[in-house]
């Protein structure tokens, strides 16, 4: 008998990401090369994951506190002194939550009014857009040109202020881009939300994952900004450890309050052994991260340069996160047509920057967090297929 059950109604405006979709393509392909992954290929140092088992051998099996157990919200309140200067109360400031993407679903359900228009990337985090409009919200698209280094324009932010607008979210270092903001860049593009009374997201889940000279700035630091933003962190990208689902999100007592709200209802509490293996990855020496990172930024250049090399492909060094998002367009298809050119054809995975929005279109993704081994393959692949485009 066939089900007449269908989804509800709300979710009849979203649909399945695109990044998903090359999965079950790929699969069927058996020497496939994926390039399309948004984690690190790097396994945590032995440490901090036996303080998972530890925490399991000493019982630590039950539920935590809603927000989170109260050493890690304590180490994260270090963290982001340490790191920023920034002072927040760990009891009611800071939520722990199952990854960033709970703490972005949260801040939307808890934030956003039904009509409230909401400023986000294009292109952008794929879990932006679903989650406004699953709120009742209206996204409203910052778009990214490559003109401008993928960077917002402020005058056309201001432009898209309306009576409604109550949220901005950003993203630095940006996926899918890599961008990163300058410290005057930000200045420009906070003032317009301390102006105009908006709430910030700033999603920073890749704060530890930049090169060269460049600088994270945690939004929060600018003037006039700690009252009014949302901090969302993970450690699936800095510790490698996407699977274990552990993020957080500080900010405000108002602001976190309608988070806490809705976390407690849709999950409870985060796990609680990888609680203990994110406390672990804190309070330990940090050279892991740091020689994750060197490695990126050898396969960053590799990946810059071998594109560089092929014709057709258009990107600047990316200086943030572990993407490089060149320009398509000369190969005269869809970003689409392109990634399914690849896949087929070179048997290498990436990702249409049509699934980050409609700025996305004329760009494909490529993730650099694969072995670099594996990414020099990738390349010579890459080089050999599109020869038949020309
Ligand atoms: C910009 C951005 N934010 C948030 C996330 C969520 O990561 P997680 O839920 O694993 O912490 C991702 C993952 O790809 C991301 O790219």
């Amino acid at each position: 008998m066939v089900s007449s059950f269908k989804a509800a109604e709300r979710l009849k405006c979203i649909k399945s990401s695109g990044i998903r979709r090359f999965f079950t393509l790929a699969r069927e392909i058996p020497d496939i090369i994926s390039l399309n992954v948004g984690e690190p290929d790097f396994t945590p140092p032995k440490h901090v994951l036996d303080a998972g088992w530890q925490a399991a051998r000493e019982g630590k099996t039950h539920y935590t506190p809603t927000n989170g157990v109260p050493e890690l919200r304590e180490a994260l309140t270090h963290k982001i002194y340490r790191d920023y200067g920034l002072s927040y109360d760990p009891d009611s400031e800071i939520l722990i939550t199952v990854g960033g993407t709970e703490a972005i679903f949260l801040a939307l359900l808890g934030l956003v009014n039904p009509g409230d228009e909401v400023l986000i990337p294009d292109p952008g985090f794929v879990c932006y857009e679903p989650g406004v409009l699953l709120a009742g919200g209206v996204p409203v698209h910052i778009p990214l040109l490559e003109e401008r280094e993928f960077k917002p324009s402020v005058d056309d932010v201001t432009s898209l202020i309306t009576d409604k607008s109550r949220v901005i979210i950003l993203n630095y270092p940006n996926n899918p881009t890599g961008a990163v903001l300058s410290h005057d860049e930000i200045s420009s593009l906070v003032k317009i939300a301390v102006e105009r009374d908006m709430i910030v997201i700033s999603d920073e889940v890749y704060e530890k994952i930049i090169y060269d000279a460049a600088k994270h700035y945690c939004l929060a630091t600018f003037k006039g900004m700690q009252e009014r933003t949302l901090v969302i962190n993970s450690f699936s990208k800095t510790y490698a450890m996407t699977g274990l689902r552990i993020g957080y999100v500080y900010g405000p007592k108002d602001l976190v309050s309608p988070l806490w709200l809705v976390h407690q209802y849709a999950v409870a509490c985060a796990n609680s052994l990888t609680q203990y293996v994110a406390l672990a990855a804190l309070s330990g020496p940090q050279d892991f991260v740091k020689n994750m990172v060197q490695e990126f930024d050898r396969r960053r250049r590799l990946v810059h340069k071998k594109l560089d090399e092929i014709k057709g492909f258009k990107c600047a060094l990316p200086k943030g996160a572990f993407y490089v998002f060149p320009n398509v367009r000369s190969f005269g298809s869809s970003s689409e047509e392109l990634t399914e050119f690849l896949v087929r054809e070179a048997h290498v995975t990436t990702v249409s920057g049509s699934a980050f929005g409609n700025y996305g279109e004329g760009y494909i993704r490529i993730s650099y967090a694969t072995a670099y081994e594996q990414l020099e393959e990738a390349l010579t692949r890459i080089e050999k297929a599109v020869k038949k485009l020309h």
